[in-house]
């Protein structure tokens, strides 16, 4: 598929600093395929249903959005789906080791796929899903954190937990 592109994460839950990545992606491919991980070591608090289902909502105001889960390995996942090009999210230096890592990795197991790095708004650089789901299991007002839409979603579900 040309001018498409992946948009890898846990996305446990979705939060404003992801849905910023979307948004500037999708100005900048014909299509965003926001894949998320299923098969994850890390034990997430969402369901692979509840992070697409949340990250559907987020995002139904894009045209050139789908949302779709993923198994296994992202580069086999990007040959399969025809895609060149992956999205990644930079908040701080703390963070790019890893994904410099992750893209020369998946550079060695597919040598078509190129890695771009968006720099978080300096508002975001300290958002992760990991704080969401601390401050809201406890309480706290995570209003600032995600997207409004699925705001009340996200709070029910982390009193729940
Ligand atoms: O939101 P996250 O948890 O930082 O996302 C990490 C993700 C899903 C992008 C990464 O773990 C991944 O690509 N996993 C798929 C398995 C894989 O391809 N591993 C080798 C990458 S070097």
């Amino acid at each position: 598929m040309r001018n498409a592109v992946i948009y890898p994460g846990s996305f446990d839950p979705v939060t404003l600093g992801h849905l910023q990545v979307i948004r500037r992606a999708a100005r900048m491919f014909d299509r965003v395929i926001v894949a998320v991980l299923i098969n994850s070591s890390k034990n997430p608090t969402f369901s692979v249903s509840e992070r697409i289902d949340l990250l559907q909502q987020a995002t139904e105001d894009f045209e050139n959005v789908e949302i779709a889960g993923f198994n296994g390995l992202l580069a086999a996942y990007a040959r399969e789906r025809g895609v060149t090009a992956i999205v990644k999210g930079l908040r701080a230096v703390s963070d790019f080791e890893y994904e410099f890592q992750m893209a020369i990795a998946n550079k060695k197991l597919n040598p078509d796929l190129e890695t771009i790095f968006i720099t978080a708004d300096s508002d975001l650089m300290y958002l992760s899903s990991s704080m969401v789901r601390e401050i809201g299991s406890m309480g706290g007002d995570i209003s600032h954190f995600v997207p409004a839409c699925v705001h009340d979603r996200i709070v029910e579900r982390l009193r729940k937990k």
